[in-house]
């Protein structure tokens, strides 16, 4: 069953990166039912991937794999140019591929903040200009979207790096969204909250501390749906949403409302 009309995105020609991981597969899923194409990126070797592909059942009509490291801008560059390549065109750019690490502020290493800041800021960065080039180049006006997540304004303890780079995400759509509104293309986020699959749920079976403070960070009271957070992508790449951009779609349960820790 779809939560849109079947057909809301038919025409559409998606790229969404780090696409195979635990909320980008439901989200992939989810785009392919209402009729999108979808260029899959991840850093998922090819052999892994295609087994995902097949498990999946995602149709080879609807659907590329491109293998790229999104942090790297010679990398994003051939992705794009693939995106474009498999369908003709690009309407959508998801900048979704994340990561996060868990340590206390006072020790958390250089190295991993400088890799937090290149998975998760960085890329949005690099892809973000190189689909805006191109939707330009080709005279689309497409939209882009950020995956961000309800710690862009809350200090959620222990992943404080990773709070920056959602932060950062913030303005960088908000700056892209207001120099890129006058050529047609929408710029906007989705914040999800603590999501029941993917990074979040590997820190509530592994981290006791965090299962505690996140059992009552939710005043909905449960586990976020992956398929909320893809429904949100869904209604804004469709047309529905033409005249959003520069905002923010906080889909988190009320996570964000108040400090419940
Ligand atoms: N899970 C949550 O609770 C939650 C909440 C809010 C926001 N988010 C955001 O949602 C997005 C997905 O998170 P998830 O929980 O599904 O995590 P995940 O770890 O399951 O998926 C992340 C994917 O990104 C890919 N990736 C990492 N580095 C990459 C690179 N350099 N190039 C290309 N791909 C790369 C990984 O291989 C992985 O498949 C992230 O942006 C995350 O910050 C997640």
């Amino acid at each position: 069953m779809t939560t849109f009309a079947k057909d809301c995105l038919a025409g559409k020609m998606f790229l969404i990166t780090g696409g195979l991981g635990a909320i980008g597969q439901v989200v992939v899923g989810r785009l392919l039912e209402h009729s999108a194409c979808v260029t899959v990126n991840d850093i998922v070797e090819e052999g892994r991937a295609q087994q995902i592909i097949r498990e999946k059942a995602w149709s080879s009509d609807h659907l590329a794999y491109a293998r790229a490291d999104v942090t790297r801008p010679e990398e994003v560059e051939r992705l794009v140019s693939r995106a474009l390549g498999a369908f003709g065109r690009l309407d959508v750019a998801l900048c979704h591929a994340g990561m996060a690490f868990t340590s206390p502020i006072i020790d958390y290493s250089e190295s991993d903040w400088q890799k937090i800041m290149d998975v998760n800021l960085k890329s949005a960065f690099l892809v973000a200009q190189a689909s805006a080039r191109a939707m330009t180049e080709h005279g689309i006006k497409g939209k882009i979207i950020f995956t961000s997540s309800w710690v862009q304004d809350v200090p959620w303890p222990d992943i404080t790096p990773y709070n920056v780079t959602k932060s950062g995400i913030k303005m960088l759509m908000r700056g892209m969204a207001r120099e890129l509104a006058a050529k047609g293309i929408r710029v906007n986020s989705v914040a999800p909250g603590i999501v029941a699959v993917g990074m979040a749920k590997r820190q509530w079976d592994t981290e006791p501390d965090y299962r505690r403070r996140a059992q009552k960070a939710i005043p909905l009271g449960y586990m976020q749906p992956p398929e909320s957070v893809a429904d949100a992508l869904i209604f804004l790449s469709s047309d529905a949403s033409d005249y959003i951009t520069g905002t923010t779609l906080l889909v988190d349960g009320g996570s964000s409302l108040y400090p419940m820790d």
